[in-house]
């Protein structure tokens, strides 16, 4: 769907769809071990202070490990629904906005800037790409660090091919990808998500709702961080246990992890 300015705001709708069965659905990722991960790769390359912008929080999955380790946390999110189930686990004191990271406001000067779980394969162009990551920077403390990561090849070859079926509460959570497994570099992937009732009778229905993502090569995206002025620290490749390797391989490795400062002037 497009919004009267004009803007494809297809993100919204497909969270607003899967937001209630989210958490469900990716129960099985540990966070706990992922932002552990991430603040000892961030710290080895200068990461200081708690206080951390999540970009694309979701319902908090990135940002509540981080609230019970002290740090003092923003965050958004383009799905009003995704934002209300985060804000219920986070409380009050916890500022959550619904919008969106192509338009980001200024919320501060963070020590850490996080946008997990390829929120930015949401995106699918240069052009988005670099007003986002512009935002994230004018956010960022003079020595703060932004952390993200992306989709890999791997992912839109796999994960956007299969069928991945969950059953929870009484619900059949179906996960279908449309791929074919054949994804070029840059290319737009499918994948449609829907909700199914276990028993008859028990559920509603929800229909399927279709997610959009863009494999961003890593030359645009060094290319979009350049432009945004923002220096890579280090770019490294995982598979679902998080652990960061070097050098990224896009035929075996899920995700890239950048880690990126502000450039440094001349
Ligand atoms: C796979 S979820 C990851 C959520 C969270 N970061 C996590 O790690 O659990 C991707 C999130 O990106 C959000 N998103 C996508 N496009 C966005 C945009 N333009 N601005 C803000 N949020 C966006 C979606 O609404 C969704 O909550």
């Amino acid at each position: 769907m497009q919004s009267t300015d004009g803007a494809d705001r297809h993100a919204e709708d497909a969270y607003e769809q899967i937001a209630p069965v989210y958490d469900d659905f990716t129960s099985h990722h540990d966070y706990d071990t992922w932002i552990d991960t991430l603040l000892a790769l961030g710290a080895s390359h200068g990461l200081r202070g708690n206080t951390v912008l999540d970009v694309g929080c979701g319902t908090g999955k990135g940002f509540m490990p981080l609230l019970g380790l002290g740090w003092k946390v923003t965050a958004l999110d383009i799905s009003p629904s995704m934002v209300e189930l985060a804000r219920a686990k986070a409380g009050p004191e916890v500022r959550i906005d619904v919008a969106d990271m192509r338009e980001l406001q200024n919320y501060g000067s963070f020590d850490l800037v996080l946008c997990l779980d390829d929120a930015i394969n949401y995106l699918h162009s240069a052009a988005e790409l670099e007003q986002a990551l512009r935002g994230m920077a004018a956010n960022l403390a003079p020595d703060g660090v932004l952390i993200f990561d992306s989709n890999t090849l791997t992912t839109y070859r796999t994960f956007f091919a299969e069928r991945v079926v969950v059953e929870s509460h009484g619900r059949r959570l179906i996960w279908q990808g449309h791929t074919g497994g054949h994804v070029e570099p840059g290319q737009i992937s499918e994948a449609t998500f829907e909700v199914e009732p276990l028993a008859p009778g028990t559920d509603r229905r929800v229909p399927p709702e279709t997610h959009r993502q863009r494999h961003h090569p890593e030359a645009e995206l060094r290319a979009a961080l350049a432009a945004a002025g923002l220096e890579v620290a280090g770019v490294y490749g995982c598979t679902t246990d998080g652990v960061p390797h070097q050098p990224v391989d896009e035929d075996t490795h899920t995700k890239s992890i950048y880690v990126t400062r502000l450039g440094r002037a001349e």
